[in-house]
């Protein structure tokens, strides 16, 4: 008799950046406390899961031949992850990764891959499962890693992992500054605890204008309000990145801001055009290695091109 295979299953999954980084102290699991407003843009992974007699991962993009594609591999480990938590054993799943993410850049690349794999496991074995429960399942995984299911714009506290969306009323325009080489966030984090051991460096304060220039939909408001207390430290491992901030403002962006623990930079911008236009003059200022245009907010993992799981 022949069984029946379902057919592979496509869930596209969006990157982050964070529009305000407060990091407060180191707790006692090694996290920090966070206060973080996410923002989900278009730039975007896309990862397919079906069933093989081969399991594993591949990887497609960026980062193709640099992610691993063992068991470390946080897609990898969402699979199993979701198999334990409906009981299945020894998963038969391959999982591809088409990434559009840096690897390593700050914007949440790999959270996203483990968030798509788990709405594509869920629609690949037809559970009945809701997005909340698969976000507990995804907080274990990593900080970033619920965001990525829900997307669009939301406020993070504990590790980043609770969240409340927030209100995001017109589109946003972006330009990112991929680096050539990415950071590990564990170092960033250790390199922020360093430089506050040796001396105070100033902290960003509330999330209460950011949240309020969100819902006015107004760029210029916006752009004078992003900060990242994970930035100082990231230019400080990476000093090169001072001048990438600077060129993207000399280039016509409204403001700069590094994305997460970095080294991407994120450039706010006063429209799609403008977007372009500070895209094309940031590329020829040789200050990284490529950039790219995006729009948030947009949605979290969802099916390409099928019916919508859970
Ligand atoms: O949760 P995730 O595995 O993505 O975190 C990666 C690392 O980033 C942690 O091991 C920790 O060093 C650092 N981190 C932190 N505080 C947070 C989130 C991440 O110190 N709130």
């Amino acid at each position: 008799m022949l069984a029946v295979v379902p057919p592979p299953v496509t869930v596209r999954v969006p990157s982050k950046i964070n529009l305000h980084l407060a990091v407060g102290d180191l707790r006692d699991d090694g996290y920090h406390e966070l206060a973080t407003v996410f923002h989900a843009l278009s730039l975007t992974d896309e990862v397919t899961v079906a069933t093989s007699d081969d399991p594993g991962v591949e990887v497609y993009g960026e980062g193709e031949g640099v992610v691993p594609t063992g068991a470390n591999n946080l897609a990898w480990r969402a699979v199993q992850a979701l198999a334990a938590h409906v009981g299945r054993p020894e998963p038969k799943i391959r999982v591809a990764l088409r990434k559009g993410i840096p690897v390593a850049g700050g914007m949440a690349g790999g959270s996203a891959d483990a968030a798509a794999t788990l709405v594509g496991l869920a629609a690949l074995w037809r559970l009945e499962i809701g997005r909340d429960e698969l976000a507990g399942i995804a907080a274990k995984l990593g900080s970033d890693v619920p965001f990525a299911l829900y997307g669009g714009t939301a406020l993070g506290t504990g590790r980043g992992e609770r969240l409340v969306q927030v209100l995001s009323r017109h589109p946003f325009h972006w330009v990112l500054a991929l680096d050539q080489k990415g950071l590990s966030t564990p170092s960033v984090f250790r390199e922020l605890d360093r430089l506050r051991e040796a001396g105070d460096p100033p902290r960003i304060g509330s999330h209460t204008p950011v949240v309020e220039a969100l819902a006015s939909g107004d760029p210029r408001q916006l752009a004078l309000l992003l900060g990242n207390d994970l930035q100082a430290a990231a230019v400080s491992l990476r000093p090169g990145l001072r001048r990438t901030l600077r060129a993207g403002v000399d280039a016509g962006a409204l403001a700069g801001t590094v994305s997460g623990s970095g080294p991407t930079c994120a450039f706010l911008c006063d429209g799609a055009q403008s977007a372009v236009e500070v895209a094309a003059s940031l590329a020829g200022a040789g200050v990284c290695r490529t950039v790219r245009v995006a729009h948030g907010p947009v949605p979290g993992a969802r099916v390409v091109g099928g019916e919508e799981s859970p």
